[in-house]
């Protein structure tokens, strides 16, 4: 039974002076100060143009690498079988990875002067990534999967880093460039050594072939 969520509490106005200065004064509520989507003015000598597509384009980028961020954590905890405790690292590894480049894509986003994308249902919304089954799948399941969101990815930063390269956004460019594109192929190169079927033991073909 999935459990309730506790009701936010109601909206009280805050005081004008408290009863004891050193109460802290919990639960507030105001509007928003930056609607998403809207970019404010920063100080970067960047057309507000070139901020508008980028922070866009770069949510998607964000977006997408939360998902498989997530993606590499369910994998790490949820592989099975012979190879588990390597790819049990491997996969924790390139989650820790993933997590710097959320980062840095979130902060990009925020010196653009725009909002980036945050929570996990609106990253959900977003993401161009299918949604995995909650269960556990085999580990050549797991690897394909995995595979297939480093190139939506991938894909995406390429147009992407070319779009910010022809509006003069060279930072948004090189972020794409030196950490997504070449961190994402780095991390499908060493998965995807695993889905080739060598054998364990006994060379194809070599000198102890015939005695199978
Ligand atoms: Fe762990």
């Amino acid at each position: 039974m999935p459990r309730a969520s506790p009701p936010m509490p109601a909206t009280k106005p805050t005081p004008a002076r408290p009863a004891q200065p050193a109460a802290p004064l919990t639960g507030q509520h105001a509007h928003e100060i930056q609607a998403f989507g809207a970019v404010v003015p920063a100080p970067i000598a960047l057309a507000e143009s070139a901020r508008l597509a980028s922070v866009a384009n770069l949510n998607q980028v964000l977006a997408d690498t939360m998902t498989l961020r997530d993606l590499y954590k369910k994998h790490h905890w949820q592989v099975s079988g012979a190879t588990f405790h390597e790819l049990h690292l491997l996969f924790d590894k390139h989650y820790e990875q993933q997590v710097e480049f959320v980062d840095e894509l979130a902060e990009r986003i925020m010196m653009l002067g725009g909002i980036s994308l945050a929570m996990a249902a609106d990253v959900a919304e977003a993401t161009l990534i299918p949604r995995p089954p909650k269960g556990r799948e085999e580990v050549p399941v797991m690897i394909s999967r995995l595979l297939h969101a480093h190139e939506v990815v991938l894909t995406g930063s390429r147009t992407m880093a070319r779009q910010a390269s022809a509006d003069g956004d060279d930072g948004t460019n090189d972020l794409l460039v030196s950490s997504l594109i070449r961190g994402n192929e780095m991390q499908a190169w060493f998965l995807a050594e695993h889905l080739v079927d060598t054998p364990l033991v006994r060379a194809d073909g070599g000198p102890g072939a015939s005695r199978r």
